[in-house]
């Protein structure tokens, strides 16, 4: 598996509105290589690029994103809550944030991101779609929803997200037949990373947003960091 060191977490960290293809263009243009961005069904199935299960923190709708048709998510302004100067980006498809990253040459993360009781068919959702590009790993806190993304898309790399150090990572991943691991980057140790770097599963650890953070964790053997701040980083890649 491949992974970019410096990934733009949500798109294009801080600098766009989060999980807009504005964050993607902005993301290439500072010379990243790698994107994440997290993906869930609208009512009638189709996978959107939205962090929350409902849209009013990020976008100019009301309510769970679950209960609305995609072509009622897609009138919602999904930048003017970052910058007026990004009004009128609105929700993209994942098929239209895949079909971006693949012109700009990003490598692209996507995180299956079911809302509640949701995730065998999002983890299905997305892996139809994500099956179709290249340079595509995905990942998912869901164990549900990274076996069943197998199930339609198994030749695509599939990660499992970890936000705690409570039970054995390494029996989790073999659980789900995932090849690489993401944690929260304030678990990961020399002694926490052995036993996946001795095995050969990469590491990338979110979301890291200082250097000297980025720098520890690149001495451990992590193969990447999500941050919000790519900005910071690329001139001198690290
Ligand atoms: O995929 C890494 C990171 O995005 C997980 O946390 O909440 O930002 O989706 P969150
Ligand atoms: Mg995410």
């Amino acid at each position: 598996m491949r992974y970019p060191r410096i990934i733009a977490h949500r798109c294009g960290g801080a600098l766009a509105p989060e999980n807009t293809l504005a964050g993607l263009r902005i993301a290439a243009r500072l010379g990243c290589r790698g994107v994440e961005f997290d993906a869930m069904l609208s009512r009638d199935g189709v996978p959107v690029l939205i962090h929350d299960e409902t849209l009013e923190r990020t976008t100019s709708g009301r309510g769970p994103v679950a209960d609305l048709p995609v072509a009622q998510l897609r009138r919602f302004d999904a930048g003017s809550h970052r910058h007026p100067a990004f009004a009128g980006e609105c929700l993209p498809t994942l098929a239209e944030a895949l079909a971006v990253c693949n012109q700009l040459g990003l490598w692209a993360n996507v995180e299956i991101k079911p809302s509640v009781g949701c995730d065998a068919e999002t983890g299905a959702g997305v892996a139809l779609v994500a099956r179709e590009f290249a340079d595509v790993v995905l990942s998912s806190f869901s164990p549900e929803a990274l076996m069943n993304a197998a199930s339609f898309a198994g030749e695509l790399p599939r990660a499992l997200l970890v936000e705690s150090n409570s039970g054995d990572w390494f029996e989790s991943l073999r659980r789900v037949d995932a090849k690489a691991l993401h944690a929260a980057h304030q678990l990961l140790t020399v002694d926490s990373l052995r036993p996946l770097l001795e095995a050969n599963f990469p590491v990338a650890a979110y979301t890291v947003n200082r250097r000297d953070e980025a720098e520890r964790l690149f001495a451990l053997g992590v193969a990447g960091v999500f941050t919000d701040r790519p900005d910071h980083w690329l001139a001198g890649e690290m």
